[in-house]
């Protein structure tokens, strides 16, 4: 089974490159990141042109559960602790401007786009929410401490941030893309400097975005061990109670759940890519003892590039390169940090400044705690004498019996049991068939 997005979002279809040919900006990678930035630089009128390997929308982007909103986690203490108030400021700010732009965007293409208050929940603490609004408030967000009574368990309170949103992606992006200079199964394999080789010829390009959710060029920028990869599931139940807001657990290992029409789309399961976690085992569960009787319509899985501090990586891929450019680690909150992305590397590309530019540099130091964790599972990931073996980096893949996959817990690659290619960094099958 697959997301519930297809169902009823026909999807748009691209001719594949041919010949040699040439563009101001390549942007390579069709999921949402790809499409916002190739629809901005076009309404700038820029000259880009946008590669897909396979089909736009087939990657993450088709697996998101679509909230639009700046409650992502109980981040902004963090944030302010981490990088001072004005820069967490800036990145809140930035969320505000996305969501904004969805709400204008949304007005006249039809894509179920619903204004929600969206809920960071706790389950027993509410001290770390009492926390939280205090941040936010220091960052310019109002939000309410809120005791939920629609959710079907216990909890402490949740952060109520009002006039988010919800919507269905694949509408939007189908409707966006349409106009699009995008080429469809159009695989880049190698890239020189200036020049792009694919599977149907060249593409030269002056400037470059890499948008294939873990960047594919592993020369520059350090990105192996500045992200990981987080695996988490999802169920659209049919006849669970509807809800009107949008929530997500403060707690990693919590769930998230919105409605869509009558179904409710529960998150969760989650674990690092090429561990064991709870998986859809962990969802059906807490369906049965709080959603009973409620069906289980359709289940699917997603996976996020997270990075080292909690904000994702946007703006020029290394000092080493300067006329390439990357979106990345938008850690689970896709829907605001893709529009993000796209407002900044318009203005970076272009060659003018962006106020959030900074908050989102790929430069910023590596020296955080998760880079040790990082390095020791890619460690581990090399000297575990196992096969198989990822053809990444060369780390031992680890059967995932949820999904009948081998994942790599070392950048979170993965592969069908033939060894089929289905999630990057990779960018070749694994050479063993089953
Ligand atoms: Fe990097 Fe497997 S994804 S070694």
């Amino acid at each position: 089974m697959g997301s519930v997005w297809h169902k009823d979002a026909p999807r748009v279809g691209f001719e594949m490159a041919k010949d040699n040919i040439s563009t101001d900006v390549l942007i390579v990678g069709g999921g949402i990141a790809g499409i916002l930035c190739a629809y901005k630089l076009k309404n700038a009128g820029a000259d880009c042109l946008l590669a897909e390997a396979a089909q736009i929308c087939g990657g993450i982007t088709q697996n998101t559960t679509a909230k639009i909103t700046l409650g992502h986690g109980l981040l902004y203490h963090k944030l302010i602790k981490r990088f001072g108030q004005d820069k967490a400021r800036l990145y809140a700010q930035a969320q505000m401007d996305a969501i904004r732009e969805y709400a204008g965007l949304c007005q006249s293409i039809d894509c179920d786009f619903e204004s929600r208050d969206s809920y960071v929940y706790s389950i027993n603490d509410r001290k770390k929410l009492e926390k939280e609004i205090a941040a936010l408030g220091r960052v310019g967000v109002e939000a309410q401490l809120s005791n939920v009574h629609e959710l079907p368990m216990d909890i402490a309170g949740a952060v109520c941030i009002k006039d988010q949103a919800q919507f269905h992606p694949l509408k939007l992006l189908y409707a966006l893309a349409k106009d699009l200079p995008i080429y469809e199964h159009t695989k880049v394999v190698q890239l020189l400097p200036g020049k792009a080789i694919t599977n149907r010829g060249e593409i030269a390009f002056k400037k470059l975005i890499i948008a294939t959710h873990f960047p594919i060029l592993n020369k520059h920028g350090l990105y192996p061990i500045k992200l990981y990869q987080h695996r988490s599931y999802v169920l659209a139940l049919k006849g669970a109670q509807k809800l009107e807001g949008m929530y997500v657990d403060e707690s990693e290992a919590g769930l998230s759940l919105r409605s869509w029409g009558e179904l409710l789309l529960l998150g969760g399961g989650g674990h690092r890519t090429g561990k064991q976690g709870g998986a859809w085992r962990e969802l059906e569960e807490f369906s049965q003892k709080h959603y009973k009787g409620a069906e289980i319509a359709a289940k699917w899985a997603t996976q996020d590039c997270m990075t080292l501090d909690g904000v994702p990586y946007i703006g020029q891929y290394a000092r080493t390169v300067p006329d390439v450019f990357v979106a990345t680690g938008f850690q689970k909150w896709g829907m605001t940090n893709a529009m993000v992305a796209a407002n900044i590397l318009r203005d970076l590309v272009q060659g003018k400044a962006n106020p959030y530019a900074l908050v989102f540099s790929p430069s910023r130091t590596v020296l955080r705690p998760q880079l040790a964790v990082n390095a020791f599972e890619t460690a581990l990931g090399l000297l575990t004498p196992t096969a198989p073996r990822c053809p990444h980096l060369g780390c031992a893949l680890k059967y995932n019996p949820a999904e009948h996959s081998w994942d790599c817990p070392c950048h979170g690659s993965r592969f069908t049991q033939r060894g089929e290619l289905i999630d990057n960094p990779a960018t070749d099958d694994a050479r063993w068939k089953e």
